[in-house]
């Protein structure tokens, strides 16, 4: 049987995480998040004073870090340096920050050796904005996950709620909006729809039938 990798990739708060660890405990792939390795970079970086406009000091930073991800029943959980910074790394802060971090080559260079290592472990699902168009160009499968800013700002917003967290709506999507347009239009890998990958806009969609979309189309014979 042929390795299989399925990219995801689309804005923040489009429900990425969410499909690809259904999809991936049905059908026994391992899930990378690759967000939360941007997010950790941004988080030592903030922890440590390195300026998120320098791209060298940040690669320098980045070399000195192991970025383990462990997938649990609950999500994926994320160790520094084997400390646990799952909860560190989901802040306004961090949501401020890690565009800018991103959007470095010399770091992003680092990131993608990384997750293609991780990946050439076995069959993957790897979410993020580049997956389908730098990170895994031949993978299998390719989504492209939307929503509009309005229903993306109101979930991130009830899963905030949810968790007993303080949430203001209008800021959400005003964070959302300036991260997705940062995102989109910085130099060096941009967020953008993958040749070949499918669109799903999960504004009109449950989540269960994305997963179903997505795994129709892992499944169907080529
Ligand atoms: O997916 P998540 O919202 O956790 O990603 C956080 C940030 O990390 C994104 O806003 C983006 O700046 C960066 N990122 C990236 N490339 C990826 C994954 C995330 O630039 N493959």
């Amino acid at each position: 049987i042929n390795k299989i990798n399925v990219a995801i990739d689309g804005p923040a708060g489009a429900g990425k995480s969410t499909v690809a660890k259904m999809v991936a405990d049905q059908l026994s792939l391992l899930y990378i998040d690759t967000g939360a390795m941007y997010r950790t970079l941004a988080y030592a970086a903030l922890e440590n004073n390195v300026n998120v406009n320098d791209g060298d000091a940040l690669k320098h930073l980045l070399d000195q870090l192991t970025i383990k991800l462990v997938n649990e029943n609950s999500g994926t959980k994320v160790l520094l340096n084997d400390r646990d910074v799952s909860n560190e790394i989901r802040t306004a802060e961090v949501n401020k920050h890690v565009p800018v971090v991103a959007s470095h080559e010399a770091v992003r260079l680092e990131m993608v050796e990384r997750q293609r290592m991780l990946a050439s472990e076995g069959n993957a699902i790897l979410d993020g904005r580049d997956i389908g168009t730098h990170v895994l160009p031949d993978a299998e499968v390719k989504i492209f996950l939307n929503a509009s800013v309005d229903v993306r700002a109101q979930r991130r917003h009830e899963e905030q709620v949810k968790k007993g967290l303080p949430s203001n709506l209008d800021e959400l999507k005003k964070e959302i909006a300036k991260r997705d347009k940062l995102d989109s239009t910085r130099e060096v890998a941009p967020l953008c729809k993958a040749v070949g990958a499918t669109e799903v806009d999960t504004t009109s969609f449950t989540i269960p039938e994305v997963v179903d979309t997505i795994i129709n189309l892992v499944k169907k014979p080529v």
